[in-house]
């Protein structure tokens, strides 16, 4: 045994030898991947830039970094009823997702908002630059590029989605003066959504009240919402009233969400604990944005197919999404509640799904595999030549593994045949890096961060 050899290598210190000693990385940085990325956030920003944008640091000399401003300050609010090892993941992710507008609709298959940061920085993306989310679900990308600058464009088939990421856009710069009303006359607000949206099935009915005039004329006015596609050119009043009333229905629909899954606590009360955790979570982000004089960048938001992309060629300076994860998740099986109250028709909305046409695994996937075609060959299309287009995809050998007829480690992963597809159109991988999934329940072991490169000879 060599002892000295062995207190010398301990008496060493990681972070100390990859990083510059006034750049503190962030506490809580767990898994390898997040080093990784943290690694090349240090070689690819400045010192400005890392205060500004940076996603795995903390302090920059004597500077506290806005990622870290964010996600500190009091611990996020959670519905009382959570069961600790809800809030524990919460708290172990409060510097990954539990920050910003992120955690106002619990949806399945989101990104974790500190990698997405981390990854618009290596991709070199800067503020005043666009990026493309093609499958923007419920809009990681667009709220963080919002965050850092940076302007973004989001497109997904789901009009829920749609729904959902403009409501957490429009929730950074909102007033909040009338949801704060809605919370002194809850019973009225409820009352009026479970006859506008409909009852979460378990559960208690609030008492009957008259409804107050101030309240209820604002929810009245804007109750036909969905019809707006765009409501940016509305006055200040209105938008204000329309901003309310989607923060507020995002807030019923996500009750009504917990209510189906939960018996246990009243209907009421679980919209009242979800409000006041919307409430808290938009008047953090709304503070630091203020006192940090951060400017969000537009963001715009589109129900459109990503199949057939509506931008000109070469416009976009980076595209970071993530697929469907081919049949693992049935969105519009998740969704159903909320979509049934959009009045929207699931089997014309599935056909234009990917991952959900097809009537068997096998069918499923050929044509997964043709609509990924299209996908990558138009993010190639409106991609500017040397830019990077970034997929996020999970592994799902188990699945694949039916359709062959196969042993799990025999089939080709997702991964890999995404990287064949995207080859096809002139992208060309030069990053390939992989994280486990930690979420809270997930049939998917690992996740692969595909950086693909579009060739500068390509116009
Ligand atoms: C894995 S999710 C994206 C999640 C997202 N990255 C987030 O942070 O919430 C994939 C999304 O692709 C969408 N999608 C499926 N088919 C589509 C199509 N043809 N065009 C656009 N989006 C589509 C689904 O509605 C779903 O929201």
């Amino acid at each position: 045994m060599n002892a000295e050899t062995v207190i010398q290598a301990l008496g060493r210190n990681l972070a100390e030898e990859l990083f510059p000693a006034e750049r503190q990385l962030i506490p809580n940085l767990n898994d390898i991947y997040e080093l990784e990325l943290a690694f090349y956030e240090n070689l690819i920003l400045s010192d400005e830039e890392m205060v500004r944008n940076g996603a795995f640091f903390a302090q920059v000399g004597d500077q506290y970094t806005h990622h870290f401003l964010m996600c500190t300050g009091e611990s996020l609010k959670l519905p009382g009823h959570s069961a600790s090892r809800l809030k524990s993941f919460f708290e172990k992710n409060i510097f990954r997702t539990g920050y910003a507008t992120h955690g106002l609709f619990p949806y399945r298959g989101k990104f974790h908002p500190q990698m997405i940061k981390g990854l618009m920085n290596v991709m070199g993306l800067k503020p005043g630059d666009t990026v493309l989310d093609p499958m923007m679900g419920s809009g990681t990308v667009l709220v963080e590029a919002s965050l850092m600058g940076i302007r973004s464009i989001g497109l997904d088939a789901s009009p829920f989605c749609r729904f959902m990421t403009q409501t957490k856009i429009d929730a950074l710069t909102m007033s909040l003066t009338r949801a704060r009303d809605a919370l002194v006359h809850l019973e009225e607000v409820f009352s009026y959504f479970q006859k506008k949206v409909g009852q979460p099935l378990p559960g208690s009915k609030p008492s009957k009240r008259h409804m107050t005039e101030n309240v209820m004329s604002v929810m009245e006015a804007t109750a036909e919402y969905i019809a707006q596609q765009d409501h940016r050119s509305l006055k200040k009043k209105d938008r204000d009233t329309v901003n309310t009333y989607h923060l507020l229905l995002l807030a019923y629909l996500d009750s009504a969400g917990y209510a189906e899954r939960s018996a246990r606590k009243k209907p009421l009360d679980l919209f009242r604990a979800i409000l006041e955790r919307y409430l808290f979570v938009v008047e953090k982000i709304q503070k630091v944005i203020s006192e940090m004089e951060i400017e969000p960048a537009q963001a715009e938001v589109r129900e459109a197919d990503a199949r057939s992309i509506f931008l000109a060629d070469n416009s976009i300076d980076g595209i970071l999404f993530s697929p469907p994860y081919s049949f693992a998740i049935d969105y519009l099986d998740n969704d159903s509640f909320h979509l049934n109250f959009m009045g929207i028709d699931s089997n014309a909305l599935r056909e234009r799904m990917i991952g959900l046409r097809g009537r068997n695994l096998s069918e499923k996937y050929e044509y997964y595999k043709e609509d990924m075609g299209k996908v990558l060959s138009e993010c190639a299309r409106v991609l500017r030549p040397g830019c990077f287009c970034t997929i996020i995809v999970g592994t799902n050998s188990n699945q694949l593994s039916k359709v062959f007829g196969v042993s799990p480690d025999q089939v080709q992963g997702l991964h890999e045949i995404l990287i064949d597809i995207g080859e096809r159109f002139g992208l060309t991988p030069i990053k390939r890096m992989s994280r486990p999934i930690t979420g809270i329940s997930n049939i998917m072991r690992r996740e692969y961060i595909l950086i693909l490169q579009k060739g500068t000879d390509l116009h």
